[in-house]
Order: structure tokens, then C-alpha cells, then sequence
């Protein structure tokens, strides 16, 4: 079979397992060449999303990085069958697993909803057979729309809206390479509150309740779950509107996990990213605008960072420095997005973007050739001309 993009809006319908491959090995050479003069690296890690985005560039940078860290990837993603090719995760944990092998690391994979219980024995089986029982570091990276309830078995559905007013804003489109501009009315009541159950800190604490109450964290363990808050400019979307209510509830939830952590002097953290292309940021309308022009100014400044240089920076860079915590203690990794000089050429290229010259005026190659790369396009590497042997896919798990 030949594979090609299928782009359906801002979901790509399909992947090239050869072109993940691809994104997986580029991310590991950016984590062999990484440095640290810490010697209080996490050996042992749980990763709560671990197929794409940031957390699979955290579990690469705790592997191939000094860390040399052995991991267990927990995800939601689908394989090869008769229907389709599978997800571009499951073969971002395939080839993941295949070179941390190689390199002498345990890796293990669990496919699997991070919300159910049976999942989390997994991991409590996992973590004693794999990891020796115990895990110095818990990522929690998921990005979902649905979280289901597990009183009723129904879900929880996040939205994302305002909060008390209408915003407009500019959606793209990486089918029709058009901007299309959306008007989002504000969110409802029981809007907000199902945002904050599905990205809230709700999961993350019971998470971490199980894996204490099962003695399955080491002495000093920490964990770290991913934040955004953006500029001004943004906020009318997201920091003050629903996401950014669910943010902020998970901001306050470290509070509750250093509470259940005093007895082994573990640790809660919040690392604040900067807005990149991922699976999940592409659907927030009025955010995309913002990212050709953050990415047309940040490459001229040789300022641009992806999922992976964002991780090397964290784990080896912000982790041990106090002073790369803001007043709140969260540590600010949108501190190079944030510049007053960024923001100033951000808020100049959006002053004059609009639908006819958006190619133009941000970075929208940059931005789509990211898009694609997630799924497996657009390597050079990678000679899209092949015929991809379905029947061999299908003998490889993760
Ligand atoms: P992503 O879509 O690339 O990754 C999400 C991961 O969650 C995948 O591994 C997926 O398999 C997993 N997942 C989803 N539902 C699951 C389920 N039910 N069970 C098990 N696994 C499940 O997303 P991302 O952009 O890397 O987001 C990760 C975190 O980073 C989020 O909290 C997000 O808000 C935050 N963040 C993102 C950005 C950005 O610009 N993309 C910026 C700052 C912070
Ligand atoms: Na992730």
C-alpha cells in the first residue's frame, strides 16, 4: 500500500508508520547530544501519555537523555487492521520501544485508558515487574475530550469556550489551507464544570492516590503535568476561558499531591509549555493564528522549540534551577515565548494577518509541515513512493 495524507479539517485520517518511525529517531539524536551535571536524575518513570506530543518527548528525553531512565508509556491508541493503518501513536510506542531496547533500556508500553481502573492495575503489575516496584517520577501528559464519570459510566465532555462572552477567532484549516473564522458563544455551567472533570487536576491526584496507596513511589518521587497559560493576546480563548479553568484547577491540585506525598518527601509539579503544533492544540480555535505568527517570529530569533527541546530544557535545565520557578512556583518554560520582543512582533503579525494573507504574514508552511510530521509526512527521509507492507505491520505490538 502506498500512504499518502488524508486530512480531514484538522485531523489527519491516517500515518505513515515509516515517517514516525522517522519523528521518533530525530527526537532521540536531539536527546543523545543532551548534557547534565545532575546527579539526581530519575531512573525510573511513569509517563501518562506517552505516545505523542509531550509526554512522548518527555519519555525520549528521560531515555536518551543523561537520565538514561527506564519507562512505562501509558496511551490510547489504535493498531493496524483490515479498517485502517492505526495511529500514529502506536507506532510512535513500536519504534519508541525498539531503540530504548537497543540502548539497553526497559520500555514498557501499555495501550489502554488511563481513566480505568483496569489500566492503572497494569501499571501496578508493570511498575513491580518491570521497574522493581517502584517509580522516582510520574509525568502526566494526557490531552482528551472525554473522561468518563466512574460512578455512572457516563462522560464527562470538555468544551472549548469562553467564559462570559462571545470571542471570534480564526480556526485552520489543513484540508483546505483556508482560515475560517468561528464564532464561540460562552460556555454554559455544566460546560465549564465537565472541562475541568476532563483536564482539570481531578485524574492526576487519583492517579497519584493510587500509586501511593499501592506503595509504588520511591522516596522524594515527583511528579510533573503539563500547563499553558500564553499571552495576553490568547486569553480571551483560553487562559480565562474554559481550558484555562481546568488549568487552573490542575495548578491548584499540586496542593493536594504534596499533601498525600509529605510522608515520602515527594513532590508536585507544573511545568508551563509553550504553544506548539500537537494532536491536541490544533483544535483550539483562535490559537492557530497566534502560532503562525509565534513561529514566524521565534524561528527568525532562533528562538523555535519543539515538544523535544522544550523536554531536554525541563528535565535538564529548569528541573534543578529555583529561579526557573515563577511567584506560584510553576516552572515557566514559556519564559522565550513570553519575551517582551516576541510578544511585541506576535501582537505586529497578527495586527495585519487575515484570511487572504496568512500564508504569507506566519509561518503556515512551518506550521503545516509540523502537522504533518506528527502523523509520518513530510520526512525527507522517508520515500513516500514505497509500497508499505501491511501484513508486516501488523506483526509488530508495542
Ligand atoms: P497529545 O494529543 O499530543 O498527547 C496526548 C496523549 O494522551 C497521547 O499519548 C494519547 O494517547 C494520550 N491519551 C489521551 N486520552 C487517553 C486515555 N483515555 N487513556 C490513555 N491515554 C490517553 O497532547 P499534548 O499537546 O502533548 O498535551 C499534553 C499536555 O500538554 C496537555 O495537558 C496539554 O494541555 C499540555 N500543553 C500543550 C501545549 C501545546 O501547545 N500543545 C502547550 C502547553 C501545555
Ligand atoms: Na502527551
Amino acid at each position: 500500500m502506498i500512504i499518502q495524507p488524508q486530512i480531514q479539517g484538522v485531523v489527519a485520517r491516517n500515518c505513515h508508520p515509516f515517517g514516525c518511525q522517522a519523528a521518533v529517531s530525530k527526537q532521540i539524536a536531539k536527546s543523545l547530544t543532551q548534557q547534565s551535571s545532575s546527579n539526581a536524575l530519575p531512573k525510573r518513570v511513569l509517563i501518562l501519555g506517552a505516545s505523542s506530543g509531550f509526554g512522548l518527548a518527555s519519555r525520549i528525553a528521560l531515555s536518551f537523555g543523561p537520565a538514561k531512565a527506564d519507562t512505562i508509556g501509558v496511551s490510547f491508541e489504535r493498531g493496524v487492521s483490515d479498517k485502517g493503518i492505526g495511529s500514529a501513536g502506536w507506532y510512535n510506542n513500536i519504534f519508541f520501544h525498539q531503540a530504548a531496547e537497543q540502548e539497553g533500556l526497559i520500555s514498557t508500553n501499555i495501550v489502554g485508558d488511563a481513566f480505568s481502573s483496569e489500566t492503572r492495575e497494569q501499571v501496578a503489575k508493570a511498575i513491580k515487574q518491570d521497574l522493581g516496584g517502584l517509580v522516582d517520577l510520574v509525568v502526566y501528559s494526557l490531552a482528551t475530550g472525554i473522561r468518563p464519570n466512574p460512578e455512572t459510566g457516563e462522560f464527562w465532555r470538555s468544551a472549548i469556550r469562553p467564559v462570559g462572552e462571545t470571542v471570534e477567532g480564526y480556526s485552520v484549516n489543513f484540508e483546505k489551507n483556508s482560515l475560517d473564522m468561528v464564532s464561540l458563544p460562552p460556555a454554559t455551567e455544566q460546560e465549564i464544570e465537565e472541562t475541568v472533570k476532563v483536564m482539570g487536576g481531578e485524574d492526576w491526584l487519583s492517579w497519584m492516590q493510587f500509586l501511593s496507596e499501592r506503595k509504588l513511589l520511591s522516596k522524594g518521587c515527583e511528579t510533573v503535568a503539563y500547563s499553558y497559560i500564553g499571552p495576553e493576546h490568547t486569553h480571551a480563548i483560553y487562559h480565562k476561558g474554559t481550558l484555562g479553568l481546568a488549568k487552573t484547577h490542575l495548578h491548584n491540585t499540586r496542593d493536594d499531591i504534596n499533601t498525600l506525598l509529605e510522608n515520602i518527601e515527594g513532590n508536585a509539579n507544573i511545568a508551563v509549555c509553550k504553544a506548539l503544533v500537537t494532536k491536541a492544540s490544533v483544535f483550539i480555535p483562535g490559537l492557530t493564528p497566534y502560532l503562525l505568527a509565534l513561529y514566524h517570529v521565534m524561528k527568525q530569533k532562533g528562538l523555535h522549540e519543539g515538544c523535544i527541546e522544550q523536554m531536554n530544557r525541563l528535565f535538564y535545565d529548569k528541573w534543578q534551577n529555583s529561579s526557573a520557578r515563577d511567584a506560584e512556583g510553576l516552572i515557566r518554560m514559556d519564559d522565550w515565548e513570553l519575551r517582551d520582543d516576541v510578544q511585541q512582533e506576535v501582537n505586529a503579525l497578527l495586527a495585519e494577518m487575515n484570511t487572504e494573507n496568512f500564508t504569507d504574514v506566519g509561518d503556515y508552511q512551518g506550521v503545516l509541515g509540523e502537522f504533518l510530521q506528527l502523523n509520518g509526512f513530510e520526512f525527507d527521509s522517508v520515500d513516500y513512493s514505497q509500497d508499505v507492507d501491511i501484513e508486516a505491520l501488523k506483526v509488530l505490538h508495542p
